[in-house]
């Protein structure tokens, strides 16, 4: 079939030739129907079962399925059988809903919740969706249309949408794309893509998921079907938005918004959201390919702790292994691994190592050995296995798909997690092939018993690689969480791991586009994401270099990489004038360590992306639909990383409120951009007024100091304002079971007073007693303090802060002036 195929376009069968085409010269079969592209027709009848409603039109049947009050599953049947009710996106299955009926009007069926109308015609069958005030929010262009696909099965899907003239699309994962997608098309096959290029598709992940905003209003669609599927946005034709795809089913779910943030919650609670990860792995991470000998791994931990730049992990690429083999060690290169890795970890060092999809096939091999006797390996249409070189040479390749081979998969890290290892890093798992790119189309999969070729199991085959990797480490560490990073990824893989971007290159506009990545990972339900720092492949300056480590500080992972043909990345590889400036920065990352980690926090447990572009933050502003370079990390902070070289100053917009620029604490009115200086040592960083930012001493890993008295700034502000603070043990799962601190300071701050009080929530206990509290531009001098009703003294540092030491235990701290 095609690849491009036309997704609007109505084709109309002409009777005549239809007759004509079909004739066969031996044995004329005069009635066979042409295959075409077939659309919904009239509804001829609806049924009910629960919270699920049919509607068919003699042949097709639509299911419409109230999953929560606000999202809405759309299946299409074309021969009115639906496939097997399976997902490996979707994270459960049940789901509170409150009310939903079925209202049948003249012209159409009223779906209702007690937030969305799914409206569907009964003539033309077009379905949409309208909020409680009756606004269309997404309509279709036309009805959901297929053609069957005579070769491999099945149908190519289509679902065309109606686009308002201004509606502006969001999400879809890791495209190198304008942040706004409108007027782009764009295809979902992972693919091993080095040194892409901006505007290059596919690449390494499949996230089926976008945000339309539609006059302000936002909702998302999430088309969840694992074959390669496309996407159009008002490309073809400006009032068209469509999706299709190559096999399987056409099923997406509807999510209500109107929040673009809600939108994203709602996706989380469709797809999960990542699990609270170590706190040592938010902290920063050395990579390189590769770090050998073990003198060499030492040498540069070494390097790290007399520079005294933090760090907390060291990664091994390939070249740890014998061979390429996985599970191996090269024993010339670590003679010694277990007690390399005691060592380091003794100097506050993790270790995480890399772990491919790819097995050599070496009968000496236990790894390929054990995996050949429990045919765990994919094979091709005629049998044959499924072989194809990557580094260990020719390899055979698990079929993670199939359950068992997951299960056996987890036990493998078994040796490696019994060396110390704390993480893995599953690489070339979209999956690559050397040469011909992937596996062919004819490849056999388990599928978890749904079975299926290559075109259905491509785009999650790296997910469930991962899976397996989290699954198995989930035993083997018992109550600890593991660490995980992977490449590519099919939606919902956030629940198993973090990402990185991939080979990305060492430029500006690479540095740029990693800016438009992660803000779209983010609001694409991949909120734990990093590019390679310094860019992959080609030589960074020290000026990028560093400006990219100033991005790295607000990645949510932050690890420098690089290429093995490249020159020296650790941060003092480039003089010791850039080496100050990316201490400086990496330090800010470990003073911000516990707002990040309460960040986190609200990922995991709230669904909210860690990283917010303005659209998200303003969508009500149009001018904002297009800003690509500010977002916030978190709700408190936002910034702007510098792009370009030699850049003196930039404009920045920051959005309402009053903000303070983090370097010297001036106040900056929001909903107006603002020309802010960029010298290299500083970058464009505002914290919002009236937050409450917890600070950590800088430490050389995260679990260096223990806390004896944890500083929080208070940035005034007029007003309400709540600030989250998280804590629990930093590793365990124990959160899970309520062992975690949810803080909630809320200040209110006037002209002559403010007020903080706090809520708790959660089992944990902090061990430090007091919080040191640095009072930012209060627009009063103290009179007095009263916590908790009791007058307590206050002073004034050597910058002229006022510093109030108070039990953590506090309710209600009155400072009045
Ligand atoms: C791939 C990965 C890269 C890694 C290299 C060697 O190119 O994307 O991160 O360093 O393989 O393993």
């Amino acid at each position: 079939m095609k690849e491009n195929l036309d997704p609007g376009e109505e084709t109309n069968t002409n009777e005549e030739s239809t007759l004509d085409n079909v004739h066969h010269v031996n044995n004329p079969v005069l009635d066979l129907p042409q295959i075409e592209k077939k659309y919904l027709d009239e509804i001829k009848s609806y049924s009910q079962s629960e919270n699920t409603y049919y509607f068919y039109d003699g042949v097709a049947k639509v299911e419409v399925k109230v999953i929560t009050d606000e999202i809405i599953r759309v299946r299409l049947a074309p021969q009115g059988t639906f496939l097997e009710d399976f997902s490996y996106a979707i994270a459960k299955k049940t789901h509170r809903i409150s009310r939903h009926q079925c209202i049948e009007e003249e012209d159409a069926y009223l779906v209702k919740t007690n937030t969305v109308t799914c409206k569907i015609s009964k003539k033309d069958f077009l379905i949409s969706f309208e909020n409680r005030e009756g606004k269309i929010m997404n309509a279709d262009h036309s009805p959901m249309h297929w053609e069957e696909n005579p070769d491999a099965g099945g149908y190519y899907v289509y679902c065309t949408k109606q686009t308002e003239s201004k509606e502006a699309f969001y999400g879809l994962g890791d495209k190198a794309s304008t942040f706004n997608l409108r007027g782009r098309r764009f295809t979902n096959w992972n693919s091993d893509t080095y040194a892409f290029a901006f505007n290059q598709d596919p690449l390494y992940k499949t996230i089926p998921f976008y945000i339309g905003l539609n006059d302000g209003d936002a909702y998302g669609i999430f088309f969840d079907n694992t074959f390669k599927t496309y996407f159009d946005f008002a490309s073809e034709d400006p009032v068209k938005t469509s999706f299709w795809s190559e096999g399987g089913e056409l099923q997406y779910y509807y999510i209500h918004g109107p929040h673009m943030i809600d939108v994203v919650r709602r996706y989380h609670v469709l797809t999960g959201t990542h699990y609270l990860p170590p706190l040592w792995a938010i902290g920063y991470h050395q990579c390189r390919w590769s770090y050998y000998p073990e003198a060499n791994v030492r040498h540069v931990a070494e390097e790290f702790r007399k520079r005294q730049i933090p760090c907390d992990a060291i990664y091994l690429d390939i070249d740890y292994m014998d061979g390429y083999r996985c599970f191996t060690w090269n024993k010339q290169y670590f003679p010694d691994p277990k007690k390399m890795i005691f060592d380091l970890a003794n100097d506050g060092f993790k270790t995480v190592v890399m772990i491919d999809p790819g097995l050599k096939v070496d009968e000496n091999y236990w790894v390929f050995k054990e995996g050949k006797e429990n045919k765990y390996f994919c094979r091709r249409g005629d049998d044959y296995f499924m072989e194809g070189y990557v580094w260990p040479g020719r390899c055979q390749f698990p079929d993670f798909t199939n359950p068992e081979v997951r299960e056996w998969w987890g036990t493998l890290y078994q040796g490696l997690v019994e060396d110390g290892v704390a993480g893995f890093w599953n690489d070339m798992n979209e999956p690559a092939v050397f040469g011909r790119g992937t596996f062919p189309d004819d490849v056999r999969h388990n599928f978890d018993g749904q079975r299926g070729s290559h075109r259905k199991a491509h785009n999650v085959y790296g997910m469930q690689m991962v899976r397996a990797t989290y699954d198995g480490l989930k035993k083997l560490y018992k109550n600890k969480r593991p660490f995980t990073i992977t490449r590519a990824a099919y939606a919902g893989t956030q629940r198993y791991s973090s990402v990185w971007t991939g080979d990305n290159m060492a430029t500006w506009e690479h540095l740029k586009i990693g800016v438009l990545q992660l803000q779209r990972l983010s609001v694409s339900g991949i909120s734990f994401c990093g590019t390679d720092i310094g860019g992959f492949t080609g030589e960074p300056d020290g000026e990028l270099y560093t400006r990219w480590v100033q991005f790295g500080v607000f990645s949510p992972f932050m690890r420098v990489h690089s290429a093995g043909d490249t020159r020296d990345r650790e941060p003092w590889s480039f003089g010791e004038d850039w080496e100050k400036i990316c201490k400086k920065f990496i330090e800010l990352r470990y003073k911000l360590l516990p707002y990040i980690y309460s960040v986190f926090w609200e990922q995991t447990r709230y669904g909210y992306p860690i990283l917010r572009p303005i659209s998200l933050i303003e969508q009500h502003i149009e001018s904002n639909w297009q800003r690509e370079e500010e977002f916030s990390f978190g709700e408190k902070i936002l910034v702007s990383p510098v792009l370009n070289p030699g850049q003196q100053s930039k404009i920045v917009y920051l959005p309402e409120g009053d903000w303070y620029y983090y370097f010297n604490n001036h106040i900056f009115q929001g909903g107006q951009e603002h020309n802010i200086e960029t010298p290299l040592d500083e970058m464009p960083i505002f914290v919002k007024a009236g937050s409450v930012i917890a600070e950590y001493p800088v430490m050389q890993h995260t679990g260096e100091k223990k806390i004896e008295e944890l500083l929080l700034n208070v940035y005034f502000g007029k007003g309400i304002n709540k600030s989250y603070l998280y804590t629990d043990h930093g590793d365990t799962f124990a959160y899970e079971q309520d062992v975690y601190l949810e803080k909630c300071f809320i200040t209110s701050g006037t002209d002559h007073s403010l007020d903080i009080k706090q809520q708790l929530k959660g089992l944990f206990t902090e061990r430090y007693e007091e919080y040191d509290l640095k009072l930012i531009q209060l627009p009063f001098d103290i009179q007095k303090v009263l916590v908790d009703g009791k007058e307590i003294g206050y002073q004034k540092d050597e910058s002229g802060y006022y510093r109030v030491r108070v039990s953590k235990d506090f309710e209600d701290i009155l400072i009045q002036g």
